[in-house]
C-alpha cells in the first residue's frame, strides 16, 4: 500500500464501526463469564517472560499477519483478569463498563487537557469530581486539587507542595541550603522514599518511625525522633500517614499525626492511594478519622473505585496552595501569576495528559457515591470474613486483623522453623501463580514472608476464598500434610 492508502485505511469510519462491534460482544461476554464464576477462565494465565516475547513478536514481524481484533482478543484472553472472582492480586480494581467507554473515548479526543482551551469538558468534570470528592474527605469548600497520574506522582506533588511551604528557604530559586527531611512510618509505601531522594535530600532526608505489632506508625516515637533531627540541624518539613499501608493495609493514627503538625507547623500529608476511599463507605469510613486534618491527600481512584488506572485525586484543603508546588512561566502556554482551576498544567507534573477526571464523573454521574459506598462496603466486608476463614483454620495462620480490604497470611505447619515456613509459602505462591487459577501476591513481614491477597473484587465471594484455601492445602507438600 502506498503511504497515502495507508492512512486511508488506517482512518476508514466503517472497518472501525464493525470492528468495535465485534470487540464490544467480545468484551461483554467475557463480562458475563467472568460474572457467572469463570469457570472457563483462568485468573491469571502465566507465562514466562521468554516465551511471552516468543508468543506476541509474529505480529510484528509481518505486518497485517494477525487482525487487529485477533490481536485484542488474544491480550484480553492472556492478560490478567481483574473481572474474575478469583483475582486477588494486587491493589487495582475491575473498572466498570462505562468507565472503559469513557477511556476510548478520551483516548479517541486526545484533549491535552494542560490548559482549559485544549480540553473544555474534561478540564470542567476534573475539576467537579476533585470538589465532590474534598466533600468526602471532610474538606470545606476551600478545597481544591486536581486529578494526576497514579498515588506516586499525587504523594511527590503533594511533598513539593509542602518544601515549597514549609521550609524557611526558597528551594525553587536557590537550591538547598539547610537538610531537610519529612517523618513516614517504615510501612509506607516506597513512593515516599522516592520522592525524597527526587527532592534530593538523601538516606537522612527520610525519617523513618517504627511500627507496632499492627504495622501502624508508633506515633509516641514522633517527638524523640524529630528532636533527634531538630539537634542534627535538620529542618522537618512534614509528616506522612499512611491510609493504608500497602503490605498489610494498616491505617495510621492519624488524628496523632495530626496533633503533632499542628504542634510544629509541620506539613500534614496522607497517602491514602489505596485507603482513602474508605471515605465513601458508610460502614467502614471511622477507619479513616481524621483525615480531614490532613493538608493534602492522595487517592487513587483506580484502587478501591472500580476505575481503570491510573487516576487519583491530589486534593489540597487550603486550594490556594495546591498553586504554590511549582513556581514557573511557560510563555507558549500559561502564567503562573494567577490561581486558575481550569489550566492544570500550573500545578501538575504533566503538560498533555489524558482526560483523567472523565471516568470518576461518569461513574457519579450514573450511580452516584452510592456505588463506591457499595463496592467499598463489599470488599471490606469479604475481608473479615476471610480473615476469619483463616482463624478458624488449623492450617492457616493470620498476620494481622485485616483494617482495610489486604489480607495477609499463611500455611504453618507445628514443627517447621521460620526458614523452612517461608520457603514452604515461597514455594505454594509459586504454583499458584503458575497454575493461574487463582491470582494471589506475597510480601515479607520482617523476617516471615506471607502469602498477600487483596480482595479487590466486589462480586468475589467467600465460595473463592474457601476455594483458594482448598486450593492451597491440595497444593501443600505431602510429608508436610500429613
Ligand atoms: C499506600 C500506597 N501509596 C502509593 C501507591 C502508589 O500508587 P500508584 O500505583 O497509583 O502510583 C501505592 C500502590 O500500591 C500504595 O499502596
Amino acid at each position: 500500500m502506498t503511504r497515502t492508502s495507508l492512512l486511508q485505511a488506517a482512518y476508514e469510519p466503517e472497518a472501525f464501526r464493525s470492528m468495535g462491534h465485534q470487540l464490544i460482544d467480545e468484551l461483554a461476554d467475557y463480562l458475563a463469564r467472568c460474572r457467572a464464576g469463570g469457570a472457563d477462565i483462568p485468573a491469571n494465565p502465566w507465562i514466562k517472560p521468554e516465551d511471552a516475547k516468543e508468543r506476541w513478536s509474529p505480529a510484528l514481524d509481518q505486518v497485517g499477519s494477525q487482525s487487529s481484533l485477533q490481536i485484542l482478543t488474544d491480550t484480553l484472553r492472556e492478560g490478567v483478569h481483574l473481572h474474575h472472582p478469583k483475582y486477588m492480586g494486587h491493589q487495582i480494581s475491575p473498572p466498570i463498563p462505562i468507565t472503559a467507554l469513557a477511556g476510548l473515548v478520551g483516548d479517541w479526543m486526545n484533549n491535552g487537557m494542560g490548559v482549559y482551551e485544549m480540553g473544555v469538558p474534561g478540564s470542567t468534570m476534573e475539576h467537579l469530581v476533585i470538589k465532590k470528592v474534598s466533600r468526602f474527605m471532610g474538606f470545606s469548600d476551600a478545597a481544591d486539587g486536581f486529578v494526576t497520574s497514579g498515588g506516586t506522582l499525587a504523594n511527590t506533588t503533594a511533598l513539593l507542595a509542602a518544601r515549597s511551604i514549609k521550609a524557611k528557604q526558597n528551594v525553587w530559586t536557590e537550591g538547598h541550603g539547610q537538610p531537610l527531611a519529612l517523618m513516614v512510618s517504615e510501612a509506607a509505601h516506597y513512593c515516599v522514599d522516592r520522592a525524597v531522594k527526587i527532592m534530593g535530600w538523601g538516606e537522612a532526608g527520610i525519617i523513618k518511625v517504627p511500627v507496632d505489632d499492627q504495622y501502624q506508625m508508633d506515633t509516641n516515637q514522633l517527638q524523640r525522633l524529630y528532636e533527634e533531627a531538630c539537634e542534627a540541624g535538620t529542618q522537618v518539613i512534614a509528616v506522612v500517614g499512611s491510609a493504608c499501608s500497602t503490605a498489610t493495609g494498616s491505617f495510621d493514627d492519624l488524628v496523632a499525626i495530626a496533633d503533632f503538625c499542628q504542634e510544629h507547623d509541620l506539613w500534614f500529608h496522607v497517602d491514602g492511594a489505596h485507603g482513602a476511599a474508605l471515605a465513601f463507605s458508610g460502614k467502614y469510613k471511622d477507619r479513616v478519622k481524621g483525615i480531614e486534618l490532613a493538608d493534602s491527600v492522595a487517592m487513587d481512584f483506580h484502587k478501591m473505585l472500580l476505575t481503570p488506572s491510573i487516576t487519583t485525586a491530589l486534593i489540597f484543603k487550603d486550594g490556594k496552595h495546591s498553586y504554590q508546588t511549582f513556581s514557573q512561566r511557560a510563555d507558549y502556554l500559561f502564567e503562573q501569576a494567577d490561581p486558575e482551576w481550569f489550566n492544570f498544567a500550573k500545578r501538575t507534573f504533566e503538560c498533555t495528559k489524558l482526560m483523567l477526571g472523565l471516568k470518576a464523573f461518569i461513574t457519579l454521574s450514573q450511580y452516584g457515591v452510592e456505588l463506591w459506598d457499595e463496592a467499598v462496603t463489599a470488599v471490606m466486608d469479604l475481608s473479615q470474613a476471610f480473615a476469619q476463614m483463616i482463624k478458624d483454620h488449623p492450617a492457616f495462620e493470620l498476620a494481622v486483623d485485616p483494617a482495610c480490604n489486604i489480607v495477609c497470611f499463611r500455611y504453618c505447619a507445628d514443627d517447621l522453623s521460620l526458614v523452612a515456613q517461608n520457603q514452604v509459602n515461597d514455594q505454594l505462591r509459586q504454583e499458584l501463580l503458575e497454575d493461574g487459577e487463582f491470582y494471589i501476591v506475597k510480601t515479607w513481614l520482617g523476617e516471615g514472608l506471607w502469602l498477600r491477597t487483596t480482595l479487590a473484587n466486589p462480586l468475589s465471594s467467600t465460595k473463592e476464598l474457601r476455594g483458594l484455601l482448598d486450593k492451597i492445602e491440595g497444593l501443600v507438600p505431602a510429608h508436610l500434610s500429613t
